[in-house]
């Protein structure tokens, strides 16, 4: 049944369309027990087109059902990307009193883009588009899209965040249908090399002061952290209208340092309060490019963020959902050993996908590097810590970047200050390798096509002296689908 499964490439952990192009994922809620997610979706090429809300659900983020399409274009124009709320209260009247699904989206005809709503009433297998579409005209602004809405308590109204050209829009609304313009965002802030996109917005507890912060991610189209498309983030106060960032003007903060990690929107009404975020794992300068067939694109594994405080910074912490821990196929003993330049240390791993743990000690090295995918003359995918400047870094690209040249590279993030251990999680699938350390501070996430082969090996070594690795242990990782 999931012969796709088998396909060159195929994410096996990873949410990919079962054929055909895809980008940003749209409309994450949790709705009677099933997390759905929507997606930009070209039905018709492999290639960016007419745009359409592909849909699947979930019960646990990683098992995926893909249902018909959602939402098609329509007079109005194409449906691009938005996000879904659950209107318990029959706030829009579209429920006879009872609750239901609303998709807020941005109808994009030509240049003209305007934001328009649709509801379903039949947990998301049918949508209704509202006959008194657009709900918000276009003021004047040409990159004017990608609602996110949330319903805000204290005032009691939802809250919608939307881009507009190089800064965000707030607007308030009773009903979901009549909207009201009521601030503006980012004028001179942040990270403003490309047009900004996908903004989201929600609440954080900072976990060391109990303080309740605002987060504001916003993707921006230009000028990412490895280049391209990239994730970043503003921390604050929000009081229902006006968002009051706590930070430099100029500061930058990522919520990903790698090169495929755009658009990442959360989930609305996920129990327990957890924040969970999905991203588009690919990048605007390659996209519509990379080598997969018969679908192009697919889905960051899903994360918990949290908000914390190190070193007298506010920051963004994140971790794969505790979900990932049931594809586990057992625990394998743990190791210890040491590396450098002659003694590198080979780990036969056949099976993808898996997941590596370990703690990186310094010891007398400069650098440590780890390589995985490694077979044959392909050294494989590159991740090291360098100590002695306090980055992580990952370098792919030495066989296969033959379809774009902003495929090869080294990308870096910074990690924090003087400190010489790490506990580092790597996550690969088919063709992405996603990274995590210091805390949950920085993560890197990148596509990576990997020669075939019947074997790959897992290769450590250091460099300048010796480094020390303990609580090492690689867990393959079995989808539920097997
Ligand atoms: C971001 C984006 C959005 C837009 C959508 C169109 O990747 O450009 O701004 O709504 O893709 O598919």
């Amino acid at each position: 049944t999931n012969s796709y499964y088998q396909e060159r490439f195929r994410p096996h952990i990873h949410f990919t369309p079962e054929k055909m192009w895809m980008n940003d994922p749209n409309g994450l809620v949790y709705y009677k027990g099933e997390y759905h997610l929507f997606y930009q979706y070209h039905p018709d090429s492999k290639k960016w087109g007419p745009m359409h809300w592909g849909h699947a659900v979930s019960k646990d983020l990683f098992t995926w059902e893909h249902l018909p399409i959602a939402l098609y274009p329509d007079e109005l124009g194409m449906v691009f990307s938005g996000s879904v709320v659950v209107d318990w209260n029959d706030t829009t009247g579209f429920f006879d009193g009872k609750e239901g699904l609303v998709a807020i989206f941005t109808h994009a005809d030509g240049d003209l883009q305007r934001q328009s709503i649709a509801y379903s009433k039949d947990q998301g297998r049918s949508w209704e588009k509202y006959a008194g579409n657009p709900v918000i005209k276009n003021p004047g602004i040409q990159d004017f899209r990608d609602p996110k809405v949330i319903w805000h308590e204290e005032t009691a109204k939802w809250v919608m965040v939307l881009a507009a050209g190089r800064k965000v829009q707030f607007y308030t609304s009773p009903d979901l249908k009549q909207w009201t313009f009521v601030s503006e965002f980012g004028e001179g802030w942040g990270a403003r090399e490309g047009v900004w996109e996908c903004p989201d917005i929600f609440p954080l507890i900072n976990e060391k002061t109990g303080e309740k912060k605002w987060v504001l991610p916003i993707g921006i189209d230009a000028g990412g952290p490895a280049g391209g498309s990239g994730t970043q983030y503003f921390i604050g106060a929000f009081d229902g209208n006006t968002f009051t960032p706590e930070q430099p003007k100029q500061e930058v903060r990522w919520l990903d340092y790698g090169k495929d990690f755009y658009a990442s929107q959360s989930f609305s009404d996920v129990p327990g309060g957890r924040r969970v975020v999905i991203a588009w794992m690919s990048n605007w300068q390659y996209a519509n490019e990379v080598p997969t067939d018969p679908w192009r694109s697919g889905m960051s594994l899903p994360r918990e963020l949290k908000l914390t405080t190190v070193d007298c910074e506010e920051c963004v912490i994140q971790k794969p959902v505790h979900e990932l821990g049931s594809l586990r196929n057992s625990r394998p003993a743990s190791e210890t050993f040491s590396v450098n330049n002659t003694d590198k240390v080979t780990k036969r791993q056949p099976v993808v996908p898996f997941v590596i743990e370990m703690k990186v000690e310094a010891g007398s090295s400069q650098r440590f590097e780890g390589r995985v995918f490694v077979t044959g003359d392909d050294p494989g995918f590159l991740f090291g810590i360098d100590f002695s400047k306090d980055v992580l870094y990952v370098r792919r690209g030495y066989t296969e970047e033959g379809f774009s040249k902003h495929y090869k590279g080294t990308f870096e993030a910074p990690l924090r200050k003087g400190r010489s251990d790490y506990q580092l999680t790597v996550i690969c699938d088919h063709s992405s390798v996603e990274i995590f350390t210091d805390d949950g501070k920085v993560a890197l996430t990148n596509l990576h096509l990997p020669s075939e082969a019947i074997s790959y090996e897992i290769v450590m070594e250091a460099i300048g002296g010796t480094a020390d690795v303990s609580d090492y242990r690689v867990s393959e990782l079995s989808p539920r689908w097997q």
